[in-house]
């Protein structure tokens, strides 16, 4: 029992010792790292050759996308690794230590910046401290990361069914080609630690350098799609429904006396409704969005529509055919025998006699009719032609 006992003890004794030597270890070997480091130098061993950074952006969370603004919201980390030859050591002398995890206070560590941000220019990693990798060769792998906010040109044509291509530049700014050279980690960023947005799907990302004039930049370029889901229901259905609706008033009687009324509530009504979604359609994107103009036409057209109705009522409403515009009697007659044409029967050669039979009713029954077919039509067409275009192109 007791020999139990001083065992456990022997043994935690013995490896507290172990833990305490090499913590040890690893302080002399930091001590001696920086003891006569100058952290203000970029650590080209070779002063006639640039200093070789690998990066690979890691996006972590996709936070929005402002369209009305332009501007894009990403969590993301850069993974940088260099080498500084300053860094080196012995693993032998150290416990057989090859890798250290230390902060970077005493270390040189590039400032890069978010070159097309909306927000202040400050270099990345700045507002909190991230941890370093080191490598008895001399490497430095640190991560920083940070909330980039990017101005995102955007095309809203085909909201909502929209894609947008943002980049996402950074550069080590004030550097100089000479002194630097970034070398991609591969084509596409790291995406195992990437959290979905509901709203967005990620199709495509890419990073690669581009050189402008004397710097270089690390450009992340990420594709985003919308989930359209949600305006399908808020404003593309309740939007078919109202210029679907539209034409009815047309069947409706005259002497019921809604029409005129029931016209103007749709249109009122659908003014009400472009109002209040117009607020949540990106303003001022050049160009236009198409479903913003579709709505537009569609409020022209119930406008058109409300004033062929009035028009309607007030043929209705008169007694005497003889008093309606010739031109339309005449025209009306001619459909009317495609319509009638049982009325017309026998009768197609003699133009007065055919007047003698057409009364107010048919011509308005007419018109109606005819107001009906040539709205559904305009509307229809309108639509189909936004829906090839929108899923199509
Ligand atoms: C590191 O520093 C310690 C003293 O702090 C010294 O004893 C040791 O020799 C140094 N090692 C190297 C490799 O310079
Ligand atoms: C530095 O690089 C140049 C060009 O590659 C080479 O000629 C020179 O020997 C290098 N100097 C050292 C000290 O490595
Ligand atoms: C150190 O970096 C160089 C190039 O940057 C790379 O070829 C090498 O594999 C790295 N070594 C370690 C131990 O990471």
């Amino acid at each position: 029992m007791c020999c139990i006992f001083f065992y456990v003890v022997c043994l935690i004794v013995f490896s507290i010792a172990v833990e305490c030597q090499t913590v040890h270890d690893i302080a002399n070997l930091y001590n001696n790292l920086t003891d006569s480091y100058q952290k203000e130098v970029i650590p080209a061993w070779n002063q006639s050759l640039p200093l070789e950074i690998s990066f690979a952006v890691a996006p972590l969370v996709m936070n929005s996308f402002q369209e009305t603004e332009e501007t894009i919201s990403l969590t993301a980390a850069i993974n940088l690794v260099w080498n500084d030859r300053r860094l080196t050591w012995e693993p032998k002398i150290y416990g057989n230590k090859e890798h250290i995890t230390i902060t970077t206070n005493d270390i040189w560590v590039p400032y890069v910046y978010l070159e097309n941000g909306v927000d202040e220019l400050k270099p990345i990693g700045d507002d909190a401290p991230f941890y370093a990798i080191l490598a008895y060769n001399g490497n430095v792998s640190w991560t920083p990361g940070g909330i980039f906010k990017a101005k995102c040109p955007s095309n809203m044509l085909k909201f909502p069914f929209d894609s947008q291509t943002c980049e996402f530049v950074f550069a080590m700014w004030g550097v100089q080609v000479t002194d630097t050279m970034y070398v991609p980690m591969g084509d596409a960023g790291i995406m195992t630690y990437f959290t979905q947005n509901s709203n967005w799907d990620i199709t495509n990302n890419r990073q690669y350098i581009k050189y402008k004039d004397v710097i270089t930049e690390i450009i992340f370029e990420l594709s985003i799609k919308r989930q359209p889901v949600y305006y399908i229901v808020v404003i593309i259905v309740p939007t078919i429904l109202f210029a679907l609706m539209n034409p009815l008033v047309f069947l409706l009687p005259v002497d019921s006396g809604e029409r005129v009324s029931l016209g103007m509530t749709i249109l009122l009504s659908y003014a009400i409704f472009l109002t209040i979604v117009a607020s949540s359609l990106p303003a001022s994107s050049n160009p236009m969005c198409l479903l913003l103009f579709v709505m537009i036409l569609i409020m022209v057209l119930s406008g058109v529509i409300v004033i062929g109705v009035i028009m309607t009522v007030y043929y209705h409403h008169e007694d005497n055919i003889g008093s309606i515009n010739s031109y339309l009697v005449r025209f009306v007659s001619c459909c009317c025998c495609v319509s009638y044409s049982n009325e017309c029967e026998g009768s197609d050669e003699e133009y007065p006699e055919k007047k003698q039979k057409l009364t107010v009713k048919h011509i308005v029954k007419t018109l109606d009719i005819l107001f009906m077919i040539i709205s559904y039509i305009l509307l229809i067409a309108l639509l189909i032609a936004y829906l090839i275009y929108v899923i199509v192109k």
